[in-house]
């Protein structure tokens, strides 16, 4: 049967054209342009072949030099692909971005930053604070992506650092910079130079506080990995994650300290968040949780006092809904009685607690400030909490069980289902949380 003649339209403002092309003539959208049968209908597309019968691309990555990031990179970043750094303003992303660009230049490879938020006087002083600043570390302060680009094929750089993505622009594109249709359009023509000249492209791109990410989530699709730094800003800990990665797993998180010398990697997270920990001391229970492929140990602290007004709950790095459910389950299915009093729940430290199976931890240090009986100090608590005072095992047991025992504890109170440890690591298995608690409490104090 004879193919229908084709056609191309875009799917955003209707306008057809022979050709298609990247970015419609008719409205400037870039990627709405599909194909369609002259009577409208979609026709097939080239003929299909067989899988097998394609090459493996070589994805090869290159170290930034910053162990943190290329772990959570898998190794590095691929030539010419793009990844997005996305994060709050003020998280820390340019500095970062500026870190991995000294240290790839110090190897004498051309490194280009494109500063479009600030003057090269000013990235120059804060790469100073940073350390050394190599000779090869270019630096321009165009806004123009494809003045961008034209500079790239220019000077081949190795790695093109572009801060930010908010402030370029295209004259192609109705828009101010930032806008929806500029930042596709900057994106797209920056995949473009990237794949042409085989460079790696690192994109800052600003997220907005209520975790939209506005404008960096509608390119997810158009660039190969997306890094988003977390934290909180009136603290100094962030937190490194792949939100996307067409190279490697997104399971890897990388953390970092904020500090006078800009970020300094943390590999050692356990030690650094139980450093400060007056272990034995009532209301403080030290509990392994997994964080992607990371195991840490934390402290969690709970504080149970007569109230000054009404009683108050508060919580701090921890959802607010555990709380309630532990102390719900406490009440229901413990001699363990809360009643009137005020609640206090934190994670020292500043990780912010996600992990359900910091739920005996939890209920454990509140029983523990309420009797004021201090869990010894070489005691770790794991397990998730049913409504029915259940304790139920949770993800990544024995990860957890090594972390501990490296980190010097050597008792383990975890769910009844949990697997043997390290050699040396005691596990006490319980299946409800009485049992738990009778394990910590004096006899009276769970009847
Ligand atoms: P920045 O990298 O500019 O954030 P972003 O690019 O995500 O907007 O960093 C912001 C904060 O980090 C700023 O308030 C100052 C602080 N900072 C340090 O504490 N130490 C340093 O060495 C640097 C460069 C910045
Ligand atoms: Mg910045």
């Amino acid at each position: 049967m004879a193919r229908s003649r084709t056609t191309h339209r875009c799917t955003s403002c209707g306008s057809t054209t022979a050709q298609w092309t990247g970015r419609c003539a008719g409205c400037g959208e870039w990627g709405t342009v599909e194909v369609i049968a002259a009577e409208g209908r979609p026709v097939a597309s080239a003929a299909a072949q067989p899988l097998s019968s394609f090459e493996t691309e070589a994805s090869i990555p290159s170290p930034l030099g910053i162990d943190e990031l290329d772990r959570v990179l898998a190794g590095g970043v691929v030539p010419g692909s793009v990844t997005l750094l996305a994060g709050e303003p003020g998280i820390g992303k340019s500095t970062l971005a500026l870190q991995a660009a000294c240290r790839v230049a110090s190897s004498g490879a051309t490194v280009l930053y494109v500063a479009g938020e600030e003057a090269p006087e000013q990235v120059a002083s804060r790469a100073r604070r940073l350390g050394p600043v190599p000779p090869s570390l270019l630096v321009v302060t165009d806004t123009d992506v494809d003045a961008v680009a034209a500079l790239v094929a220019e000077t081949r750089p190795q790695i093109v650092v572009v801060d930010s993505l908010q402030s370029l622009s295209t004259s192609g594109v109705d828009g101010a910079a930032g806008a929806l249709s500029q930042l596709r359009a900057c994106t797209g023509a920056l995949v473009g130079a990237a794949k042409r000249h085989a460079v790696s492209v690192l994109a800052i791109g600003h997220v907005t506080k209520d975790g939209a990410m506005a404008g960096p989530r509608v390119l997810e699709h158009v660039v190969d990995t997306v890094l988003s730094v977390e934290g909180d800003r009136s603290g100094t800990l962030r937190f490194l994650r792949a939100l996307k990665h067409r190279f490697g797993p997104t399971s890897e998180v990388g953390l970092f300290e904020m500090a006078s010398e800009g970020l300094v990697g943390v590999p050692d997270a356990s030690a650094r968040f139980l450093a400060d920990r007056r272990a034995g001391a009532p209301g403080s229970v030290a509990v392994p949780i997994v964080d992607g492929r990371r195991s840490l140990v934390v402290e969690l602290q709970a504080l149970v006092t007569a109230p000054t007004a009404g009683p108050t709950r508060s919580v701090r790095s921890l959802d607010s809904g555990r709380l309630d459910l532990v102390t719900a389950v406490l009440g229901a299915h413990t001699a363990v009685a809360i009643g009137q009093q005020s609640l206090f729940a934190s994670v020292a430290g500043g990780v912010r607690l996600q992990d359900p199976g910091a739920d005996l931890g939890l209920a454990v240090a509140l029983a523990s400030s309420i009797h004021g009986a201090g869990i010894p100090p070489e005691v770790i608590v794991f397990g998730e909490l049913g409504l029915t005072g259940e304790v139920r095992g949770v993800p990544a047991p024995v990860q957890r069980l090594h972390e501990a025992f490296r980190c010097g504890f050597r008792t383990a109170i975890v769910p009844a289902s949990t697997p043997d440890g390290p050699t040396g690591l005691r596990l006490i298995r319980v299946d409800d949380l009485g049992t738990a608690l009778r394990w910590f409490l004096p006899a009276d104090a769970t009847a």
